[in-house]
């Protein structure tokens, strides 16, 4: 079976991007985005493509090459369902804030609505796959809705999860270390359903990266890759404390570690705390799953992530009012990065919401600079924390639009993402605006700290 005609159901930050490689890379493949938020929509559609609503290295250029040729964005949900021949699911899939499981569970209620729209509209048969990442076992709960509210057309559910990381989205999609697909293998409708999804990947994927399984493997590896790579940040975040209060440094520590082949290299690089849209809520999940079955034990092994990653985020900020004599009430604090990590303007989880709120609890004054995020989303983000009135925030919070803005007569200033202008930064210019003593906190371990404390600055770098 050829797929030619593809809806995506979601917008956003997995769906956009893949959607974008996929009508790229299949020109004979006709790709159509839906999303209910018309803002998004538009934007996508922007005449001027460095206007869409994500920002990628990249990706801007590859919208612009497939856009209006095989690639389209549109609200209309309905009509791209009816003419798909697969559908993947793409919609956010929170934690809970409500109700049963609130605070850990994944809420599965847009992936619910998108479910019983693909049945209520569906003439024809559909292979319908998850790319959000779920619950192990939700493909069991899409086919009983699929099967019993839809018109008697015929059903495959496929897994397959998505594994880029922002900031890489492209190259991610471009070179994935592997491609997962879960079907119902054991049947020969499944099997036919997961070579269609193969083929469209082995478009531009070598076959040996494109992995099969069936579905719960393919769903439950998806949260297992997550925990295990938050895990490897909260390991190295919890030696990083342990440097600072013995004189190792963590960097150093990381590379003797890492050089042993079976632990490697990446993922030990020590922050101010994860961030991101998926690790907290992935591993939430996780726990919740296992809770659910009775595995209190297994639970409370991937939980301890969270708290970990909760207590170095807060011990940073701790770290900037001890350091400023204890108190920062008054004081005029610089932010350098919003972003949970450089190259995205995405701010979902980021360490610099909870430091800065942490601040505002001491009545610190905080001025904030990010190359990537607007104004009215950091301000939205704090707004949500339910801590602080917006009014209180507004007051409290300035944006301003460069690094050395933000730090001119600053009491402190604090790295919390690691772009790369912050490393190439003026920093003479910077220590001469400020007022003296001039404390810097590097949540990133982006600068040298010798340099640093040779132009004046009181240095401080989480690990060391
Ligand atoms: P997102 O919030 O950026 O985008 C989701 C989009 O779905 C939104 O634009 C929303 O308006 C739309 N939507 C919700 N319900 C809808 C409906 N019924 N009909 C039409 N549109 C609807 O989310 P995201 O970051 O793209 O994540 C999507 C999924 O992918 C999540 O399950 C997430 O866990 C997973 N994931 C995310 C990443 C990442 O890096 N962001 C990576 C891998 C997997
Ligand atoms: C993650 C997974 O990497 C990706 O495979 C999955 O599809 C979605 O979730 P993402 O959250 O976009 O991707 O970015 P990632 O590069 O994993 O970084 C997550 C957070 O961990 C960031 O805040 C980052 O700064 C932090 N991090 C990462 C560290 O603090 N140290 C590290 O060594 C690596």
């Amino acid at each position: 079976m050829k797929i030619k005609n593809i809806c995506c159901i979601g917008a956003g930050y997995v769906g956009g991007p893949t959607m974008a490689v996929i009508a790229q890379k299949c020109p004979e493949i006709k790709v159509t985005v839906v999303d209910i938020n018309e803002k998004r929509i538009a934007a996508w559609n922007d005449d001027d493509v460095n206007n869409i609503p994500i920002y990628e290295p990249g990706l801007s250029e590859i919208v612009g090459e497939a856009r209006g040729r095989n690639l389209f964005f549109s609200t209309n949900v309905d009509e791209a369902i009816d003419q798909a021949d697969m559908i993947f699911i793409s919609v956010n899939t929170p934690t809970k804030t409500y109700g049963i499981g609130k605070g850990m569970a994944a809420d599965l209620k847009f992936i619910e609505l998108c479910a019983r729209q693909i049945a209520r509209v569906s003439k024809n048969d559909k292979i319908v796959v998850e790319k959000s990442t779920l619950p192990v076992r939700t493909a069991e709960a899409l086919k009983n809705i699929l099967d019993n509210t839809g018109n008697g057309v015929n059903y495959q559910i496929l897994s397959n999860p998505e594994f880029l990381a922002e900031g890489t989205a492209v190259q991610d999609l471009l070179n994935p270390d592997r491609v997962l697909i879960g079907g119902d293998i054991a049947s020969e409708k499944g099997k036919e359903a997961v070579q269609a999804l193969v083929d469209v990947y082995a478009t531009w994927i070598p076959q040996k990266n494109i992995l099969t399984t069936n579905v719960w493997s393919s769903e439950l590896s998806k949260l297992t890759a997550n925990a295990f790579l938050a895990q490897r940040v909260s390991s190295i975040n919890a030696m990083s404390q342990l440097c600072e209060v013995t004189g190792a440094d963590v960097d150093e520590v990381a590379r003797a570690v890492g050089k042993d082949s079976r632990i490697g290299p990446k993922f030990l690089q020590s922050s101010v705390g994860f961030g991101g849209s998926c690790f907290q809520k992935d591993i939430l999940n996780l726990v919740y799953i296992s809770k659910s079955f009775g595995l209190n034990e297994v639970a409370d092994y991937w939980e301890q992530v969270i708290i970990m990653n909760n207590h170095q985020k807060r011990r940073f900020a701790g770290k900037i009012v001890k350091t400023l004599y204890n108190t920062v009430a008054g004081k005029r604090i610089a932010i350098l990065g919003w972003a949970f990590k450089k190259d995205t303007n995405d701010t979902r989880e980021s360490a610099a919401i909870y430091v800065t709120d942490y601040l505002l609890n001491e009545q610190a004054d905080i001025v904030v600079y990010d190359p990537k995020v607007r104004k009215e989303q950091i301000y939205a983000d704090l707004e949500y924390l339910g801590t602080h009135s917006l009014e209180e925030i507004k007051e409290r919070v300035t944006i301003v639009s460069s690094a050395l803005d933000a730090s001119k007569d600053a009491h402190a200033v604090a790295v919390l993402t690691e772009w790369d202008e912050f490393k190439k930064l003026d920093w003479e210019t910077v220590y001469k605006g400020m007022l003296k003593p001039a404390f810097l906190f590097d949540g990133r371990r982006i600068l040298e700290s010798k340099t640093k404390v040779g132009i004046g600055f009181e240095f401080y770098a989480i690990g060391s």
